[in-house]
């Protein structure tokens, strides 16, 4: 289950139906605060994916680049209008460094966690830091390890019940290390797909201390995109770093 770390396996193993998956996302909330964070200036984002983020940011005449591990993903990105005019580098974001200084760095909807340890979640912190200009920010989306999910050890749940697919999720969790192994289970009339991804996971409280390793700040801490109070009960957060 360890194996050497891959920045191209999720987007390998998704690309084709990533954007299928991600209705239930708050993808507009999401551009509306990251074009005010940006306040006009260029914008990096950390796994850019297909562009559910970065294609509505450049359309609102934002500068956008992005990192990402996967070329299928890339692929994809491509295809849709405006695509083939975002920058993108393929590489681990813990690691590659891209031209420019940004007004802000983005890492979405769990990504952080994809890094299979501390090590490399502190190098992603540093690496976004080394992009900013002065004054720029760094955004991370993520959840809150709900360890109380878990029962032995491990957990199964729905995620989503529709006509066409149903979305079910098995999970092992390895408290000492941080690590959750998923498997997403897709069926549909076609099939089973099965969607493996890991995550280091870590409390909103260890991000702070990355972000102070690598020279920022915490500016903002929210539950969602819409800047509503991160409270006892949040589930996710969006944090604000600042350098
Ligand atoms: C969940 S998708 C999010 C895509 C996009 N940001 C969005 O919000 O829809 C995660 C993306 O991060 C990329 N990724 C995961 N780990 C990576 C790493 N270490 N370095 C670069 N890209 C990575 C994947 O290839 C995938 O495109």
């Amino acid at each position: 289950m360890a194996g050497e770390f891959d920045a191209s396996a999720y987007g390998r193993s998704i690309a084709d139906i990533y954007d299928t998956t991600t209705d239930a996302l708050p993808t507009d909330s999401a551009v509306d605060r990251l074009h005010d964070l940006a306040d006009g200036g260029p914008v990096l984002e950390f796994g850019i994916g297909t562009g559910r983020l970065a294609l509505p940011l450049a359309a609102r005449g934002l500068a956008v680049a992005g990192i990402d591990g996967s070329a299928e993903m890339v692929l994809v990105l491509r295809t849709k209008a405006g695509g083939d005019r975002v920058p993108v580098t393929l590489g681990d974001f813990a690691t590659t460094r891209v031209e420019g200084e940004f007004a802000l760095v983005v890492l979405a909807v769990n990504t952080i966690f994809a890094l299979p340890s501390q090590e490399a979640q502190v190098s992603c912190f540093r690496n976004a830091a080394a992009h900013l200009r002065p004054g720029g920010r760094f955004v991370v989306e993520a959840w809150v390890p709900d360890l109380g999910a878990f029962r032995n050890g491990s957990a199964l749940r729905l995620l989503s019940l529709g006509e066409d697919a149903v979305v079910a999720e098995a999970a092992r969790l390895s408290a000492a290390d941080q690590m959750m192994y998923t498997t997403r289970i897709r069926m549909t009339d076609a099939g089973l797909r099965l969607l493996p991804a890991n995550h280091r996971y870590a409390w909103p409280a260890e991000l702070d201390l990355m972000a102070r390793l690598a020279g920022m700040e915490r500016e903002h801490r929210w539950s969602d995109w819409t800047g509503a109070a991160f409270t006892d009960d949040s589930r996710a957060h969006v944090s604000v770093y600042r350098i």
